[in-house]
């Protein structure tokens, strides 16, 4: 696997990614907080408001439907959530889709770290297949939680992959060799950024807005080495906003790049200005006391 390179990133000539241009969403009809997942989740054992959840989850359905709407994606799909599956809305992390090197679309399915999730998996197993994925089970790995840990880098064919929580770094030397493209692993530090999700985001093929405490040094140098420009979010704004949840979308055949958030970011708004972004603020709290915003309520998909 392409995993360390001995030259200057900057001048690889990676090949162009094909981009998903659909969303899956996941509704919250049986969101629930029964356990303590991650440190978000302490405290909220059983607070869901579930009218709240509902009015939020269908809020950021109508953002993905306006853009529809406008052309920058092509659909919004809709998978039933299952009783008893209580985080299956977060539907960033059973799964990670890509386009094999024949062109056929396939999807890694996920080895969830927390057994009550390992019963998400097999229901979106049903729905790839319903649509024509080719499913590919991990063989080599226990532990990979999807998008949520595997970033592509914008426009590149070149994966970012996050391990230490739920993700373990060996997981993608498998998915490497069977996506056939290059990933930086990159190691998560911190329980408060338990996927890498939680803390990076790629803006442009130049720049990312991130948290570095997020972050061993040795992964500060891989990031400073892919990136041009590294916009740096404080822990406490992206700890109490989830910003670096952010949903960005910068398809060159868009007229427009856009980006959905959770309301009350001050840095990452900047950053996000600063690179043209046209930006929907809205309310995910509900989801938040689950360790969840926007990134991980959806799924793209080709
Ligand atoms: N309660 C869920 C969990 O701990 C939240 C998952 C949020 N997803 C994400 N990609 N950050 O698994």
């Amino acid at each position: 696997m392409n995993r360390i390179f001995s030259i200057n990133p900057m001048s690889i000539v990676f090949k162009p990614r094909k981009e998903p241009r659909r969303i899956l969403l996941c509704s919250p009809d049986f969101f629930d907080i029964i356990d303590v997942k991650n440190p978000y989740m302490q405290g909220h054992l059983g607070q869901v408001d579930q009218t709240a959840v509902s009015a939020q989850w269908e809020l950021l359905k109508q953002v993905y439907v306006k853009w529809v709407d406008k052309g920058y994606l092509d659909q919004v799909l809709v998978l039933a959530g299952v009783e008893g599956c209580e985080d299956m809305v977060f539907c960033a992390n059973q799964s990670f889709p890509f386009v094999d090197t024949n062109g056929i679309k396939s999807v890694i399915l996920s080895k969830m770290k927390h057994p009550s999730r390992q019963k998400e998996v097999p229901y979106f197993k049903e729905f790839y297949e319903s649509i024509g994925y080719k499913c590919i089970e991990l063989t080599h790995t226990d532990l990979f939680e999807g998008m949520g840990d595997t970033i592509p880098h914008p426009g590149k064919q070149l994966y970012y992959g996050g391990y230490g929580h739920r993700s373990q770094a060996t997981a993608y030397q498998e998915i490497s060799d069977i996506t056939g493209t290059p990933i930086i692993p990159l190691e998560l530090i911190s329980e408060n950024f338990y996927h890498l999700d939680t803390c990076f985001v790629p803006l442009s093929e130049d720049a990312v807005m991130l948290c570095k405490d997020a972050f061993s040094n040795e992964g500060m140098a891989k990031i400073q080495s892919y990136f041009k420009k590294i916009y740096y979010i404080d822990a406490k704004e992206a700890i109490d906003t989830f910003c670096l949840n952010a949903h960005v979308i910068n398809y060159p055949e868009n007229t427009k790049k856009v980006a959905v958030l959770q309301k009350g970011s001050v840095q990452a708004i900047e950053a996000l200005k600063a690179e043209g972004y046209e930006i929907e603020e809205i309310e995910t709290s509900a989801f938040m006391k689950s360790g969840g915003s926007v990134f991980c309520m959806k799924m793209m998909i080709y």
